[in-house]
């Protein structure tokens, strides 16, 4: 399935260097091209001529050779349809991560613009270096794949995180990558995560159980199938390579949604939006007082998703419906009255899906009447599986 794909496989210095010797050998078998370039440090842990013998190909080192008429990072940038970094050290992630280019591989780092995996390799406490840390989540904020380390026995001795995946991991990876079609690509969708925040208060609100993880995950997976992502947010969402606008209340949603909405092909409601706001809230700290009992006003919030279905014009809008009974019954009446058309159903009073959980369990009514139900999955998977229905295999 590799077969004709140009894969660049970049050996940094560690001592997980010599795994990488069959992990060009399972390239190989699968009919890759395969191109190797290391640092010179690497070369301490693998030679030149067996990487050679591996890939079939000359191996780079050098950054400049006097008989290019091109410089040689910018032509191995071009030609490759992936690189893949492994292992990759502390010292080599953290060039990565502030743009240093040094020697050839992080010259080809910086130059590369299709997919990167990056799988570090390192001492154990190397890895949970803050300093590290924080690298690694600049670079898997700005896009690159990050396949973590494992623990075990390490190299020098300690036992901990830090010892370089399994090389099948990075083999599915690679292949899930040059295999997916983006067929999202030329798409732009909007989609919201997060339960409102309504303020009672400068300290109190009024807010859900919503952790924002169902719309995230359908913002990560839009993006990995090449669609122009924008990730509406109550929640704060650490660094990604797509565009993330913060917001906190039902109105502000609805400000920042109908503006993204406009330009958008498909929109997706994941967020759990409060239906009343606190119709006067006090601009200072409530006082406690005497009474036992004291009452609050609520108004009612616009309807998002039922006004983003009046306006469309050709966008596809998708609405989600959390229910805690009669699901389908109450599912079938929403989405006749939001007028959208897709409503994702899913029961919120169950613990292993809906809320908070990395799982959910739904079911898709289309608005010609037809229904789909996705059996309890990763949201993740179910993410994709909401893509599959809209846009065809994917
Ligand atoms: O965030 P997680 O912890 O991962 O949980 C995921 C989820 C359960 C929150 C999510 O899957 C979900 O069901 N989201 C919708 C929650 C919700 O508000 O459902 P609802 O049935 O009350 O609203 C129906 C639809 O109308 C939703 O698409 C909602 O975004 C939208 N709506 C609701 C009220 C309102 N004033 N404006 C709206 O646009």
């Amino acid at each position: 399935m590799l077969s004709g794909k140009n894969i660049l496989v970049a050996i940094t210095g560690g001592i997980a260097a010599y795994k990488i010797c069959e992990l060009i050998r399972m390239y190989k078998r699968a009919n890759a091209n395969v191109r190797v370039i290391v640092t010179p440090n690497a070369l301490n842990f693998v030679t030149k001529l067996t990487l050679q013998n591996l890939s079939q190909n000359e191996v780079g080192v050098e950054e400049f050779t006097l008989d290019e008429y091109r410089p040689e990072h910018i032509s191995y940038a071009d030609e490759a349809d992936i690189m893949v970094v492994a292992p990759a050290t502390a010292n080599s992630i953290s060039k990565f991560a502030n743009g240093i280019c040094d020697n050839l591989l992080t010259s080809i780092f910086c130059a590369f613009k299709k997919h990167v995996i990056i799988a570090p390799a390192m001492n154990c406490n190397m890895w949970a270096n803050p300093i590290i840390q924080q690298n690694i989540s600049k670079l898997s904020g700005l896009g690159y794949e990050i396949l973590a380390p494992e623990s075990g026995y390490l190299a020098c001795g300690d036992v901990g995180v830090g010892r370089l995946c399994s090389l099948d991991k990075i083999f599915e990876a690679t292949a899930k990558n040059l295999c997916m079609e983006k067929i999202l690509s030329g798409k732009k969708i909007v989609i919201t995560a997060g339960g409102t925040i309504e303020d009672i208060d400068p300290v109190r609100y009024i807010s859900n159980y919503s952790s924002g993880k169902m719309g995230i995950a359908l913002a990560d997976v839009g993006y990995e199938l090449g669609a122009e992502v924008t990730l509406v947010s109550t929640v704060a969402t650490k660094q990604k390579p797509y565009k993330v606008i913060s917001v906190k209340s039902a109105l502000e949603m609805q400000k920042t949604v109908e503006n993204e909405f406009l330009t958008s092909d498909c929109t997706i409601m994941a967020a759990a939006v409060a239906d009343y706001r606190v119709k006067n809230k006090s601009e200072h700290k409530m006082k406690k007082t005497d009474e036992n009992e004291i009452s609050i006003t609520l108004i009612k919030n616009p309807d998002i998703l039922k006004s983003l279905c009046e306006k469309k014009k050709n966008q596809i809008v998708v609405g989600f419906c959390a229910e805690s009974e009669n699901l389908f019954e109450n599912a079938k009446q929403k989405i006749k009255n939001k007028g959208c058309d897709y409503l994702i159903a899913n029961d919120i009073s169950r613990s292993d899906i809906g809320f908070s959980s990395d799982y959910n369990e739904v079911t898709i009514l289309k608005k010609d009447g037809t229904i789909k139900k996705l059996e309890r999955a990763e949201k993740s998977v179910i993410a994709r599986m909401i893509f599959e229905e809209i846009y065809g295999q994917v």
